[in-house]
Order: structure tokens, then C-alpha cells, then sequence
């Protein structure tokens, strides 16, 4: 397969200043966006291989919800809410571990099976009888993709993933993502200062891959592209350049690595990135696979997770190429977490007037537009308060009227 390197259609003129920044500090559009973008799409909790035995389980908060992913002695994984039906503890403490043959609340001790159903209260004669199914754990819409488990506690419009991913299948299925295996790493998590929007706008363009990511840009050069968002999901690729290697890391990473047969040609030297709306990305390596996310905390505070894997028949040499791709990689989010404060710190200066997009960075404006159809509010100036939810709820409702 040869990768289609045509850009995308960029029209002469376009909407190059981004977002109106009141969208950026306004406490009724966060909870919005909590409700229509991350409660209401796909999250990434896990894959598959992190939980391989029965009663593993990996647990991840976002925007006040409580995901509980576990296996099942029937070796099935379940989603529920983290959340014991007596007083709404949770139910496992941890963000990863075994709950061997049954889930103990560690409140008051009630027991629930692995497939959530409730097995028995403490002290059972000092409550009614209790339906094992009505006061087992709430399940949660569940979505496997090639071994990653996805998440979601409110219907929304994102089709099941295999669907959200099908236009870059034959790209991915290269990759053997069933059988990858966790790098023995952990889920990282990192704070950044800042809105979460500031982390997509910064992470959605290539245009600063030259200035701000010096090992990128050893890596790749002038072989980086992006293919702007369309149905919910972008891609961007950078085939490594031929002489790549002046930083340590870059050096050794090219000369280590041996690209694995399964890989075609396009796919055995290069970085391959999958971004998936609202706020997930998959890096597909030669070596390894990533993936990272974002959740907001606050208009200011935001938490990104994310994980490593290794593939299945890994060998010394690729695993050393691994480690080396993961110091580039962790390079790279240390200098993208500056430009990402920075960019939040601008609009409280006085001087900030707003930005203004480069056709290098149309990537950013589809992403808006992407965001625009689920807040046309965005359309419009900051709405009085108390009415942001209502008065878009009119503009979605018109909007669907008109199609
Ligand atoms: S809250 Fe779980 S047993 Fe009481
Ligand atoms: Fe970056």
C-alpha cells in the first residue's frame, strides 16, 4: 500500500481565528462539553492485555464519572460505574489491580460478583432482601476495537469504533493492535495548567513540529503531514528522513531499529498518528504503540492519561528501539505542555487579540468545526449567563430542523 500524501483541500479563504475566547472560560460551557463531547463519546479505559487474568480490573475517572473495567471468571470483560448501590463508595480503590474472586466494597464490605451482580450485603439480616440484579453494579456501554476497551456513560451520535476507524483500517490493521501487550510502564497521568481545549489546538497541528520539537523534526523533517479531521477522525505521518540522527536518541533510535516485516513499506519507517474526536490519539510505532488522552478538571486544569505497549514477539533490539522512542516521545510532551500553558496564559494578557491560523495549521480549524456542530453557541457571542445549555439546545434544534 502507498500512503495517499495528497493534502487536503484547503480553500483559499477560511475562518482562520479559532475559537471566540469566551469559549475558553465559561464554566456553563465546561459542563457542556463534559456532557456532550466526554460523557457522551467513546473513552479510551484500557486495552485488552491489562487485564488478562479473571478479576483484573483497571479503573480511570473522568468529569466526575467512575469507570470500572474488569474480566470475569467467564473470562468476559464488563463495564460498570465504580459505585457501590449502598452508599456510593467505590468499589475498588485502586486504578489497577485483582479482585481475585469477588469485588469487596471497602465501606461496609458489601460483595458483588465479577459480573456485578451483588452476591450479598454485610450483615444481611440487617437489611431487606436485596435483588442481585437491582443492586448489582451499574453497568456501562461497552466497545472493544482490536483488544481496546472503550467506555461511554451517555448515548451519543459516534458510531461503534470499528465504524469511527474504518477509513484508516488498512493502515491500522498492519499494526497487530489484538495482540500487543502492556510495556510494563503503567497509565501515566500528567496536570497540565490549562484549558482542555488548549491541549487539542496545540496537539491538532504539525506547524510546530519544526521549531518546538527538536527530536521530532530530527525524526522527520519535511516528512510530516496531517490529514485534517473528517468524520471524526484525523491522521497525521512522519516518515523518518534519511538522515535523521543529530540528536542522541534519534541516532540511535533509526540505526536500532528494525522495522517489523509485518509493516509495509510506508509504515516500517515512520510515525504514524490516529486522532479520534473528541480526545484521543493512537501513535502507532514501528516499535510500540501509544495512546494518549485528555479529561478536564477544571476551565483551567486538565489531566492527560495515557499508555505504552509492545509488540507481542518483541525481540531485544526492539525493545531497546522502544525505550529510545520513548524518550523522544516523552521529549516531545514536555516541550508541548509549555506551548499549552503558554497558549492558556495568553488570553489573560491584555494584549491577546485573538490567533490567527496558518493553511499548516487547517487541521486546528476542522477540529473547531468538528466541536461547532455539536456547540453552534460557538457561532455567537458569549450567551447571557445561565442560558449557554438552553440557548444551544435552540441552535441544535433549528439546525436539525433545517436538514
Ligand atoms: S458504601 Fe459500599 S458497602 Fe457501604
Ligand atoms: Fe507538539
Amino acid at each position: 500500500m502507498t500512503i495517499d500524501h495528497t493534502q487536503t483541500e484547503i480553500p483559499a479563504e477560511w475562518d482562520r481565528r479559532g475559537l471566540p475566547t469566551w469559549s475558553f472560560f465559561s464554566s456553563e460551557m465546561l459542563e457542556a462539553e463534559k456532557d456532550l463531547l466526554f460523557r457522551s463519546h467513546w473513552q479510551l479505559v484500557c486495552h485488552m492485555s491489562d487485564i488478562p487474568n479473571s478479576g483484573d480490573f483497571i479503573a480511570c475517572d473522568f468529569v466526575g464519572e467512575r469507570a470500572l473495567v474488569i474480566r470475569g471468571h467467564d473470562n468476559q470483560i464488563r463495564a460498570f460505574h465504580n459505585l457501590c448501590r449502598h452508599r456510593g463508595s467505590r468499589v475498588v480503590g485502586q486504578d489497577t489491580g485483582n479482585c481475585r474472586s469477588a469485588i469487596i466494597c471497602p465501606f461496609h464490605g458489601w460483595v458483588y460478583n465479577l459480573d456485578g451482580t451483588l452476591r450479598g450485603p454485610a450483615q444481611p439480616q440487617s437489611l431487606p432482601d436485596l435483588d442481585p440484579l437491582e443492586y448489582g453494579l451499574k453497568s456501562i456501554e461497552l466497545d472493544i476495537w482490536k483488544g481496546f476497551v472503550f467506555v461511554r456513560f451517555k448515548p451519543g451520535p459516534q458510531p461503534p469504533m470499528s465504524q469511527v476507524l474504518q477509513r484508516f483500517s488498512k493502515e491500522t490493521d498492519q499494526y497487530n493492535l489484538g495482540t500487543i501487550l502492556p510495556s510494563g510502564d503503567g497509565y501515566w497521568t500528567e496536570e497540565v495548567a490549562a484549558n482542555w481545549k488548549c491541549v487539542r489546538d496545540v496537539d491538532n497541528e504539525g506547524y510546530h513540529v519544526p521549531l518546538a520539537h527538536p527530536g521530532l523534526h530530527d525524526l522527520f523533517g519535511a516528512n510530516y503531514h496531517d490529514e485534517p479531521l473528517r468524520s471524526g477522525i484525523s491522521k497525521s505521518i512522519g516518515s523518518f528522513r534519511a538522515n535523521a540522527g543529530r540528536q542522541w536518541s534519534v541516532r540511535n533510535y533509526v540505526s536500532i531499529l528494525e522495522p517489523p516485516q509485518d509493516l509495509d513499506k510506508d509504515h516500517q519507517n515512520a510515525w504514524l498518528y490516529i486522532g479520534i474526536f473528541p480526545n484521543l490519539v493512537f501513535g502507532l510505532y514501528p516499535d510500540s504503540v501509544i495512546f494518549y488522552q485528555e479529561f478536564p478538571i477544571e476551565l483551567g486544569k486538565t489531566i492527560q492519561r495515557g499508555s505504552s505497549y509492545r509488540h507481542a514477539n518483541e525481540n531485544r533490539r526492539m525493545r531497546l528501539s522502544r525505550y529510545l522512542s520513548k524518550r523522544i516521545d516523552r521529549m516531545t510532551s514536555k516541550e508541548d505542555e509549555q506551548l499549552i500553558q503558554w497558549s492558556w496564559e495568553a488570553a489573560f494578557s491584555s494584549g491577546f487579540d485573538g490567533i490567527l491560523l496558518s493553511d499548516l495549521e487547517y487541521g486546528v480549524h476542522s477540529y473547531h468545526n468538528a466541536l461547532r456542530e455539536f456547540f453552534p453557541i460557538l457561532n455567537e457571542n458569549e450567551p447571557a449567563e445561565g442560558m449557554l445549555a438552553l440557548r444551544n439546545t435552540e441552535l441544535l434544534s433549528s439546525n436539525t430542523d433545517q436538514n
